[in-house]
């Protein structure tokens, strides 16, 4: 057992809140959180769409709770906060998943079209994570947030500059928060994956020449899996991580290397 409550993330059951779990990496990260045996609170935009995820298998040993949050809603931001923490007692890890992309180029993109992505991928999840923050402050524990960030936000990439300027804004703000709640013992760190083939990106390169040409880019010519991110939550949500924050995990086969 760690120094103390602030530190421990050994005894538990412990308590994570996981934007955008429907679909793609926060499905993946939401069952193998179960897997390893934390309570679950899930979100999605539209609860129903949350159905087939509740009803996995994997899920069948632990406490889930299905949250609708909106991330460009300070009110839906609050109220799926407190239906959180009122469906599991309160929260120890904050999984800032949920994100829209914008394949456009940079001259054509509208005013609203920059305020739906920048607001919801990375507003959202800064105010999401303030509250998360005040919770652990509150109950005087530690508590750990993961945003998934995004190669994106680290490299260029023509026809990506509004969802790469969230992504970078992410990885920053990942810095300043891990320094501002390190004294609280609040881990704030960051994972940036490239593409993983999940069901909404696959749909994106469905053309074989695009494809290649992407893989073409990455060293080791291979998109990592989704359960390669979920090991990277695990591992930063879990007892070996206590020392790391407002680090960026990169996992993308060495592209943003070269
Ligand atoms: N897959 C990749 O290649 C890749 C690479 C790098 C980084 N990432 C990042 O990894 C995360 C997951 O990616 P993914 O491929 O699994 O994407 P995805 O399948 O599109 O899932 C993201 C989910 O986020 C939710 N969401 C979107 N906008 C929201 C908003 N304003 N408020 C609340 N929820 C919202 C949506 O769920 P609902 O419709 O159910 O609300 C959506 O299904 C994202 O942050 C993405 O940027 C993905």
């Amino acid at each position: 057992m760690s120094e103390n409550k602030k530190t421990d993330r050994t005894s538990g059951p412990r308590r994570a809140l996981i934007t955008g779990a429907s679909t793609g990496l926060g499905r993946d990260i939401a069952l193998a959180m179960a897997r390893a045996g934390y309570n679950l609170a899930l979100t999605s935009r539209d609860i129903g769409r949350l159905d087939e995820v509740m009803a996995h298998p994997d899920l069948k040993d632990v406490t889930a709770v299905p949250i609708a949050l909106e991330l460009k809603s300070e009110d839906s931001i609050e109220q799926g906060f407190k239906a959180a923490v009122r469906g599991l007692g309160g929260l120890d890890v904050l999984v800032n998943n949920a994100a829209r992309t914008l394949l456009k180029p940079a001259v054509e993109v509208t005013w609203e079209e920059w305020d739906d992505v920048v607001n919801g991928n990375l507003k959202g999840a800064y105010f999401l994570s303030c509250r998360f923050a005040r919770h652990c402050m509150d109950e005087d524990r530690g508590g750990a947030i993961i945003n998934i960030a995004s190669t994106h936000g680290m490299t260029g990439f023509a026809g990506r500059s509004v969802y790469g300027t969230s992504k970078g804004g992410m990885i920053q703000m990942t810095r300043m928060l891990g320094v501002e709640w390190a004294e609280q013992n609040i881990c704030v760190n960051a994972i940036a994956p490239t593409l993983v083939l999940t069901e909404s990106r696959a749909e994106m390169h469905k053309d074989p020449a695009q494809r290649a040409r992407m893989l073409a880019r990455i060293p080791m010519g291979r998109c990592p899996e989704p359960s390669e991110i979920s090991d990277g939550v695990l591992y930063l949500a879990g007892p070996g991580a206590i020392s790391i924050t407002g680090h960026t995990l990169v996992i993308d086969g060495g592209l943003t290397v070269i």
